[in-house]
């Protein structure tokens, strides 16, 4: 578990690394990558003795379930969640890129609303859109520094004719951790007004010391029949590229229909996947984890010291992930105006806009790196923007 180890990822084949020049205009030799939400870290040791297991039996014909991977996902969330879900409930996806988009088309007709809470991932809008459906907006707003829900404003603006929620909790961007009560609210919100609920859980392990996850379904059991929970051991474990994903739904019918549109489209998951998935929920690498989310943090709180200090600059507090949240808004600059120093003086490249409303003056970096990388990060930004002091 050395997190400080630098790994030079340039010329592998990762998109952070090797297409940040063509996304950022930053080239890899000088720029830092902190854009595409993966880790610069070295994979766990109980994922490269499963990867070696796979390869001893030098065979990638066909096998025979994903089961491994499903029960130990069950246990996981029971053990790290307190969330006891029935492994029959659990079907394995292609990544939840994938499980949001057959979600999507499965449960929502063309033209119907979907519930985002914005900023959030752009792919939520773009999955939305490109399905034919209708972003239904519920911007979140910024009290003592942090985000929160307005349950006011949303039931207020909703229309009659939205028929989901899609939300992330924790919440990417700035990695904010709903409550309880928050859930439940939305829940109660969604029962009001006929909307199916899709959670996307992806970020649930990432939470750091002494802050607390809530799984949906244990705020809100009542809405099992109307909810599909979305996670994956991706994220937590570094393991995005072997796509694999999860879908748990507890309502039978709700569970057959995506279970017939899975089989439509023929996605079963892959050899790889399942593998990594099942090797990742474990004694081992919940001890990996721990480890991680505690480097995470201070991550995190040396980005907060350090770019806090800069006058304009306002970092978001966070409770998990590494996907810090920038206010650029107080500089004054327009995007392109911080863009140019952000790139050209700093040559740092995060990513830009497609969060929705309230995102527009801000800027997420990915703090998943090596702490010497941080500490460089934080001062390419102070030099960058020194003129403000
Ligand atoms: C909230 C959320 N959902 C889904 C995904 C994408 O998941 P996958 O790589 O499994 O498609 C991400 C990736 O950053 C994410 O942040």
């Amino acid at each position: 578990m050395d997190f400080d180890k630098v790994i030079d990822r340039r010329g592998t084949n990762s998109v952070k690394w090797d297409r940040m020049e063509a996304y950022g205009g930053v080239s890899a030799e000088d720029g830092i990558a902190m854009w595409v939400a993966d880790m610069d870290f070295r994979a766990a040791d109980v994922l490269q003795e499963a990867v070696r297991g796979l390869l001893e039996t030098a065979n990638y014909g066909y096998f025979a379930s994903d089961a491994p991977a499903i029960e130990a996902a069950a246990w996981w969330m029971a053990e790290r969640h307190g969330w006891v879900a029935d492994p029959d409930w659990i079907s394995s996806t292609l990544g939840l890129g994938h499980a949001i988009a057959l979600s999507l088309e499965t449960f929502t007709e063309p033209g119907d609303g979907v519930v985002i809470f914005t900023p959030v991932y752009h792919e939520f809008a773009a999955k939305i859109t490109a399905a034919g459906r209708r972003v239904h907006e519920s911007p979140l707003v910024i009290r003592d520094g942090v985000y929160h829900m307005d349950f006011e404003a949303l039931e207020a603006g909703l229309t009659g004719g939205e028929t989901a929620m899609l939300i992330s909790s924790p919440h990417n961007p700035a990695g904010r951790i709903w409550t309880a009560e928050d859930l439940r609210e939305l829940s109660a919100i969604c029962d009001r007004h006929g909307l199916l609920m899709i959670a996307d859980e992806i970020h649930h392990d990432l939470t750091f010391p002494g802050e607390n996850f809530t799984p949906f379904l244990v705020a809100a059991p009542e809405a099992a029949h109307r909810t599909l929970v979305l996670t994956a051991a991706s994220k937590t474990f570094n393991i995005a590229g072997a796509r694999h994903g999860m879908v748990t739904i507890p309502d039978a019918a709700l569970r057959d229909r995506f279970r017939r549109a899975l089989h439509v489209h023929q996605t079963q998951p892959n050899l790889l996947g399942v593998t990594l998935t099942a090797a990742a929920y474990s004694p081992r690498g919940a001890a990996w984890v721990d480890a991680l989310t505690a480097y995470l943090d201070a991550n995190h709180r040396l980005f907060l010291d350090g770019v806090g200090q800069i006058p304009g600059l306002a970092p978001m507090p966070m409770q998990s992930t590494y996907l810090a949240w920038v206010d650029f808004a107080d500089t004054g600059m327009n995007r392109a105006e911080v863009l140019a120093r952000v790139h050209e003086r700093a040559r740092l490249v995060p990513s830009v806009g497609g969060f929705g409303t309230g995102g527009e003056s801000f800027l997420r970096f990915n703090l998943g790196m090596p702490r010497a990388r941080v500490q460089d990060a934080v001062t390419r930004l102070q030099d960058a923007f020194s003129d403000l002091q």
